[in-house]
């Protein structure tokens, strides 16, 4: 049997000490298969933010276990853990966080440079991944003569090129209008539909309503987790 894309295990996080502490996350367990699509809802000050750095392997939980393709992340050091996040994580943000004055190819070579590929398969699989999202006719352009829709993509590319075990997305639709939303969602749609395994934070119904599964946090507890199947009423 394959290991879980990410586990995690009865993880809480508390942010300071004392009578002030915080409870971000208490005992929250979660598992996501390869190829799934899950949607985490729930208010603001919920924990999603906090989830979304646990998972993405920018913080780590105060109690319990978080392990990302069967890795426990807690025995890593530093280097190894931004190894990891690097190669097994593609993380697309809110504010789209597109370097300016750089083209969107040379936004999506990024990764691949960091990676340390060579010149000519970092612009081949750059523009494989730009046609992804359907803007290889805008590779030449920077940031700022992209609409906030095609920026996002552009991210999305980004997020995607160096094949990532997992895509995670916080509130990725939170700065766009409806119909660049919707571009967006399609997109998710499609690279779920390729099999690739997508999670997703997010506080917007529209955004839940598309994901395969549907996990729901209060007061940093699981409240719901159900299949996207058991949600529509026949
Ligand atoms: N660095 C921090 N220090 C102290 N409290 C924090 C910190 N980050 C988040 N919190 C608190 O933890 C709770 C969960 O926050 P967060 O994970 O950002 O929720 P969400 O993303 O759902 O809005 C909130 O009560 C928030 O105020
Ligand atoms: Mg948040």
């Amino acid at each position: 049997m394959t290991a879980a894309v990410l586990d995690v295990r009865r993880v809480a996080k508390v942010y300071g000490a004392g009578p002030t502490a915080v409870h971000a996350l208490r005992e929250v367990s979660l598992r996501v298969e390869r190829g799934d699509y899950v949607a985490v809802m729930g208010a603001s000050g919920s924990g999603k933010s906090t989830l979304m750095n646990i998972l993405g392997c920018l913080d780590v939980p105060s109690s319990g276990a978080y392990l990302l393709g069967g890795v426990d992340v807690g025995t890593l050091g530093d280097r190894q853990l931004a190894l990891l996040r690097n190669r097994r994580i593609g993380f697309v943000f809110q504010s789209f966080n597109l370097i300016p004055r750089m083209t969107a190819l040379a936004n999506v070579e990024l990764p691949l440079a960091y990676a340390g590929v060579r010149a000519a398969a970092r612009r081949r699989r750059a523009l494989a991944a730009l046609d992804l999202v359907g803007l290889a006719d805008r590779a030449g352009h920077e940031p700022n003569q992209l609409s906030g829709g095609q920026q996002q993509r552009v991210a999305v590319a980004r997020a995607l090129v160096t094949e990532p075990a997992l895509l995670l997305a916080d509130e990725p639709t939170g700065n766009l209008d409806s119909r660049a939303t919707e571009d967006v969602l399609a997109i998710l749609d499609d690279l779920n539909a390729e099999g690739r395994t997508i999670v997703v934070i997010t506080h917007e119904t529209e955004v839940g309503d598309r994901a395969k599964r549907l996990v729901r946090l209060r007061d940093g507890l699981v409240v719901s987790d159900d299949r996207q199947d058991a949600r529509v009423t026949v």
